[in-house]
């Protein structure tokens, strides 16, 4: 018998999201985010679909990149992390990839290209993770200009607490890179994430950045992508495979940690951590069987979760269940789980086949 358990792909919602971002940042352009396999929602499919729509698209890794090119994707490309060694540089320049670069340390190889490949300089504005530092920028774009095979297109940060709209720190950002941009007015400029889209004032850039928010999670904290318009792209589905009845004071699953406090129905669902379904979902994390929101109780096991089937006792073998989708917002069983809902989306393992709707 075929596993029920499959992530449905909602085009057309991601489509709609997509436009959504352009939209709230109508005077930029935007390079569509589709690394760690389009947040976990399958690389050359979204990537096909935004193809349509963007003006470039942005992955964190040059094999991501070739499955791109292979795929028979001609959009620009950017290539976030940049090269991390000298054998990069030839693929680079055949896929015609625009790399991120932080550290001259990326330069080695470079001087073998024979044609010219457009950069990008990634500075440092408060994330302290890679980028160089705004006193350096000028020298690093010189020490860029002067190796033959590189032209500089633009400068590009990233924003380190964008998902919180009181957090000072974004304006610190945004204050120390305009200081670097006033330096270089003939660079394009690239800063806004998927947060920033929410911000008012609207991004203030050439290039957006929308990664998160083109497939329905919110970018920000203490709210959901459908709060802000957004529409869920994923539906993690699966089905029950057991009804079965417990006694009070029975428990369920391992380390005993959920028990009956009365006589109830309870269904087990055939997936489990697994498959990428958090294994920190604590018991009352919302669960969607036949359309009516149960809950998960006891520890989520590798292949099989339980619910409390008091909310739908028709619940019989074969029922379907949604995960996350319509019903469960992916960034409420995230917030159940303490985590976020890219770490949900890009975790969904290879066992679950992606199915696609829409697109066309
Ligand atoms: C450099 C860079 N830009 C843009 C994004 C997209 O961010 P978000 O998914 O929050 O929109 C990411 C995601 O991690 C990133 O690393």
């Amino acid at each position: 018998m075929p596993r029920h358990t499959r992530a449905r792909i909602d085009l057309d919602a991601l489509r709609s999201n997509f436009r959504k971002a352009r939209q709230l940042a109508p005077e930029s352009a935007s390079m569509a985010v589709v690394k760690a396999d389009g947040y976990g929602h399958g690389l050359e499919p979204v990537a096909r679909v935004l193809a349509g729509e963007t003006d470039c698209l942005a992955v964190a890794t040059v094999g991501e990149a070739q499955r791109l090119r292979d795929a028979g994707i001609t959009t620009a490309i950017v290539l976030l992390e940049g090269v991390h060694e000298a054998a990069d540089w030839p693929v680079v320049s055949a896929l015609e990839l625009q790399p991120v670069l932080h550290s001259y340390h990326q330069l080695a190889g470079a001087e073998a290209l024979n044609g010219e490949v457009p950069v990008w300089i990634k500075c440092n504005t408060g994330m302290n993770r890679l980028g160089v530092a705004p006193q350096e920028v000028a020298a690093f774009r010189q020490r860029l200009e002067t190796q033959p095979g590189l032209r500089v297109v633009g400068l590009l940060s990233h924003y380190a607490c964008a998902d919180d709209l009181s957090d000072p720190m974004t304006r610190r950002q945004q204050a120390c890179f305009q200081r670097i941009r006033d330096d270089h007015p003939e660079l394009q400029v690239s800063l806004a994430n998927s947060a920033a889209h929410f911000h008012d004032p609207a991004p203030d850039c050439d290039w957006t950045r929308p990664g998160i928010m083109l497939y329905g999670g919110t970018p920000l904290i203490g709210t959901t992508g459908p709060a802000l318009g957004l529409q869920p792209v994923m539906i993690l589905e699966s089905r029950i495979i057991a009804v079965r009845e417990l006694a009070a004071g029975e428990s369920v699953g391992y380390g005993a940690t959920w028990v009956a406090e009365a006589d109830c129905l309870m269904g087990i669902v055939e997936i489990g951590y697994g498959d990428g379904y958090p294994r920190h979902a604590p018991s009352g994390t919302p669960v969607a069987v036949a359309g009516h929101r149960c809950r998960l109780i006891g520890r989520v096991s590798m292949d099989m979760i339980a619910v409390d089937l008091s909310q739908c006792p028709e619940a019989e073998t074969g029922t379907p269940v949604e995960l996350w989708g319509h019903h469960v917002g992916v960034d409420e069983v995230a917030g159940m789980a303490g985590t976020i809902s890219y770490e949900l989306l890009t975790g969904v393992s290879p066992r679950v086949p992606r199915t696609y709707l829409g697109g066309g």
